[in-house]
């Protein structure tokens, strides 16, 4: 009988430090989550250790395009999450050509045979947009090959066909031959430094119309910022087909009054892996956990949606064309997304602190869809974020702000410069 007392008494004593190292581990027990709210994050895991996710800006050489495989693997726990950037600018470079085509009794507005185009560049040192680039000039056949590749440069102005950086292309449509010229493209960065800036594509419009004027039979750009910002600058008055990509619900919407077409880069399933990969490695579970393999609530992905990359260890999502045809099933671009809403159990999932950085909380894509999006998710995911906003320009103006990792479990992040990911990780080498 003493004996068995003994046992029972030695059974609850384990089994309440058992259950006061699980709460230190983030835990359920009421316990466990005061204490973490006092020290933030995980106190028992180095830094360096800490589930990583770099996201939208690929850690990559920025004139080279070469992936930097050291930041991508930087510890077990890290990943890229992106979109498929080739698939997509050749989705963006068909719906133009497509348009094209379907309109090609009203798109030569000078009717001299020559298909003009305007186009802006995002940031000829990101993948993303030279990607959508090289798509364009792909489908109109403006391209010229560099190094095995297209060549993505702009070219400034070529009204006459001369540029070396691009040629004229034909189109065949309805057995006549159109000539296809890139009359204008440029890089649309402002004069303090931050890229892909509306701003200035709206005043290139401006200064291209009044050059070219007739001349101009499709706007051409590398996203939904620059075009919309062209869009209402110009070209909406002017009954000209503007072409973007993000598919951000404003660019959505102005579909229905002339607005060419978008890219969706299905951004409500790349806010959902980002935050995801780090869900999983905070839950010491598989990777594809809620991804390719349902987790407990039932969330998962098609992979009609995403791919992954293990060489890579990116997670890179599908792109969708929307255009006049299917623009209504997409009118709002910070809608989770359904297979992957339902809320995880924080019994098993417990609350945990990321550190997250939008490095320019101006730009468009960034600040009308992404952002709305991972918020959407983070309490899903029992992620409690910080969010950081950065100027677009300077990387050190958002690494100043983490200046404390070990109060975060995990950290997301979006650089400035693609070069640029030793200044975070020696942040966490510390
Ligand atoms: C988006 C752009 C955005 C850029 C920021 C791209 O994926 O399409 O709109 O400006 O990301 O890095």
């Amino acid at each position: 009988m003493k004996k068995k007392i003994l046992g029972i008494t030695m059974a609850l004593v384990l089994g309440l430090s058992l259950a006061a190292c699980g709460s230190k581990d983030g835990g359920s027990s009421d316990g466990g989550s005061s204490k973490k709210s006092e020290d933030g994050g995980s106190s028992n895991v180095a830094n360096k250790d800490k589930p990583l996710v770099w996201f939208n800006r690929q850690p990559s050489n920025s004139s080279t395009g070469e992936l930097d495989k050291a930041a991508l693997s930087y510890n077990k726990d890290t990943y890229y999450v992106g979109f498929d950037a080739n698939q997509g600018a050749d989705l963006q470079g068909t719906m133009i050509k497509e348009y094209i085509e379907k309109n090609i009794d009203k798109i030569d507005r000078d009717g001299d045979g020559v298909i003009g185009y305007v186009l802006a560049i995002g940031d000829i040192g990101h993948n993303d947009s030279i990607a959508r680039t090289r798509g364009v000039r792909k489908a109109m056949g403006t391209g010229v090959e560099k190094d095995g590749e297209i060549n993505s440069e702009p070219v400034g102005t070529n009204v006459d066909g001369k540029a070396t950086a691009v040629k004229d292309g034909t189109l065949e449509i309805g057995g006549k031959k159109y000539t296809v010229r890139e009359l204008a493209s440029q890089e649309m960065k402002n004069s303090a430094g931050a890229t892909w800036d509306a701003a200035t594509a709206g005043n290139a419009i401006g200064t291209w119309s009044s050059s070219f004027g007739k001349k101009i039979d499709i706007v051409a750009s590398n996203n939904d910022g620059l075009g919309m910002s062209m869009f209402n600058a110009w070209s909406k008055d002017n009954k000209v087909p503007t072409f973007g990509y993000d598919a951000n619900s404003d660019a959505v919407a102005a579909i229905a009054e002339g607005y060419g077409g978008t890219i969706s880069q299905h951004a409500d399933v790349q806010a959902y892996l980002t935050l995801r990969v780090l869900r999983n490695a905070l839950d010491g579970v598989d990777i594809d956990t809620g991804i390719g393999t349902a987790d407990d609530a039932g969330n998962v992905l098609t992979d009609d949606v995403y791919t992954y990359n293990e060489e890579e260890r990116s997670y890179y999502a599908l792109n969708v064309a929307v255009t006049a045809e299917n623009y209504q099933d997409f009118t709002d671009s910070t809608k989770i997304y359904e297979p992957v809403s339902k809320q995880l159990d924080e019994s098993k999932s417990a609350k945990k602190k990321v550190w997250l950085n939008i490095y320019n909380a101006s730009d468009n894509f960034l600040s009308s869809t992404y952002q709305p999006l991972l918020k959407n998710y983070d309490d899903l995911l029992n992620l409690e974020v910080d969010y950081i906003g950065g100027d677009g320009q300077t990387e050190s103006n958002i690494t100043n702000r983490l200046g404390n990792p070990s109060q975060y479990d995990a950290f997301a992040i979006n650089m400035v410069k693609t070069d640029n990911a030793a200044s975070y990780t020696a942040l966490l080498n510390k």
